[in-house]
């Protein structure tokens, strides 16, 4: 990001340093754990077709249009969550933006334990562990790491650290530079281990588990997570793609960064999806074994494949990058609250959130061994109860109160202008405006009403 000062910008406020910075920073946020960690062991644990095609179906009619609606309030207050609808309108709504922040720590505290478990696989990768004569070993590898809660806590403490201190330095320039050559060559290797998983035994079966729906299984639990996750998964509900968007060009045609971003984005889950369950169905594992699933496939398929140990260092390292680009931005909501709203300097907001926020992680890691029997939700551990009210509840809640907001109480005429910027094509707005207006919070209301239960 650089401080040019144009167009009568905020002086001082930070912008992408060019167009393609601004997508491959949204899409960084976008594209992380969410995508090749969660998308495929909730599409195994809610049975595969059905949820996936709900999922897609949530991305295309909901997550694109709130995407746009995001980027419209960042680019026209520059400003975070908070302060922009505080400038935008107040009252009730500055509570929109205080819900973005405090989605930002809650998601943040278990985001970043996951992302150890990434940077801890990453270390057993060069140490040459996915190699042939230790496959046998390789499923027990998650159950040690998990009933360590030192190793977990020390993962943890180094993740948050890393994201700390990119978030401090404004390594930003840097990041976007790196990002654009990391994020092609994640998905060209998820293409790879797509490609070799649907050749190989298990396959059609993924395929057709992924793919074929059986409506019967769409609950209405499983369609509030899909919703939540196409959430998630995009970033949005919480206001890190409204930041992000609070540093975009004057220039920059925001529907096409939203579908591209979009896109983008669902495509890694669904190649992650297409890389994993071969496996699952070609060792007979259980398609519903949760949390765990990516750590206990694909070093299996990395154990067998020509090159598996190489490759296994480039996934996890790319796959660790991923999880920075989305930790950062989940950051950086809370960091530009207290820089905007309480005038803290940037490092010492950093610092101070950075601790706050790894002291509100540490139950989350060690909720898989000295807090195993602590159950707040169902049968779920704490980690797993926190990452179920963030995504089941707190984004949807935030998302359609942004929905609204967008649709009803902005003016029409902020909203058409800032879409007309940039190359836009006339047709957008008004499907925008029906999709934002009366879609997407009548079927955000919907499933969250019908989950809780109010019909
Ligand atoms: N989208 C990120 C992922 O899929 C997670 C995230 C959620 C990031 C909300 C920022 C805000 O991993």
């Amino acid at each position: 990001m650089t401080h040019h000062h144009h167009h009568g910008s905020p002086p001082l406020r930070g912008r992408w340093s060019s167009r393609l910075g601004f997508i491959m920073a949204a899409a960084g946020s976008a594209v992380g754990l969410g995508n090749i960690w969660k998308f495929p062991y909730i599409t195994g644990m809610h049975g595969g077709g059905a949820f996936v095609l709900f999922y897609l179906f949530c991305i295309a009619v909901i997550g694109v249009p709130l995407m746009v609606a995001e980027m419209i309030i960042g680019r026209h207050t520059r400003k975070g969550p908070v302060g922009a609808f505080r400038r935008l309108k107040g009252g009730f709504w500055g509570a929109v933006g205080w819900l973005g922040v405090c989605a930002g720590f809650v998601i943040l505290s278990y985001y970043s334990v996951v992302a150890g478990w990434t940077v801890s696989y990453l270390w057993l990768a060069l140490q040459g562990t996915f190699s042939q004569q230790y496959t046998q070993q390789v499923p027990q590898l998650f159950t040690g790491l998990l009933s360590s809660d030192a190793n977990q806590l020390f993962w943890q403490a180094l993740f948050m650290l890393a994201t700390v201190l990119i978030v401090i330095g404004g390594v930003k320039k840097g990041l976007e530079r790196a990002n654009r050559i990391l994020m092609p060559t994640l998905f060209l290797i998820l293409v790879g281990l797509a490609g070799f998983g649907l050749f190989s035994p298990g396959g059609s079966q993924a395929l057709e588990f992924l793919f074929s729906p059986d409506w019967s299984k769409l609950d209405q639990s499983a369609m509030l997570e899909a919703l939540g996750h196409a959430f998630f998964s995009l970033s949005l509900g919480m206001g890190a793609i409204l930041t992000y968007g609070s540093y975009a060009d004057e220039e920059t045609n925001i529907p096409k960064v939203a579908i591209t971003v979009s896109a983008m984005d669902t495509l890694v889950a669904l190649l992650s999806g297409l890389a994993i369950f071969p496996i699952v169905f070609a060792y007979g594992m259980a398609p519903a074994a949760g949390p765990g699933l990516v750590f206990k496939t694909l070093p299996i398929l990395f154990s067998q494949m020509p090159g598996g140990s190489i490759i296994a260092i480039l996934f996890f390292l790319l796959l660790v990058f991923a999880a920075l680009t989305s930790a950062i931005s989940l950051l950086e909501v809370v960091v530009a609250y207290y820089c905007d709203e309480w005038k803290w300097d940037r490092r010492r907001a950093t610092l101070v959130m950075g601790l706050v926020i790894f002291a509100i992680g540490v139950p989350s890691a060690l909720s898989n061994h000295l807090l195993k029997d602590w159950q707040l939700i169902g049968e779920r551990n704490f980690l797993d109860s926190v990452d179920f009210i963030a995504t089941n509840y707190l984004l949807p809640l935030g998302g359609l109160l942004i929905t609204l907001f967008a649709g009803w109480v902005l003016t029409p005429s902020v909203a058409k202008a800032e879409l007309a910027k940039g190359a836009a094509v006339s047709w957008f707005y008004p499907l925008w405006c029906f999709l934002i207006r009366y879609v997407s919070p009548v079927l955000v209301a919907l499933v969250l009403l019908n989950k809780v239960g109010l019909f």
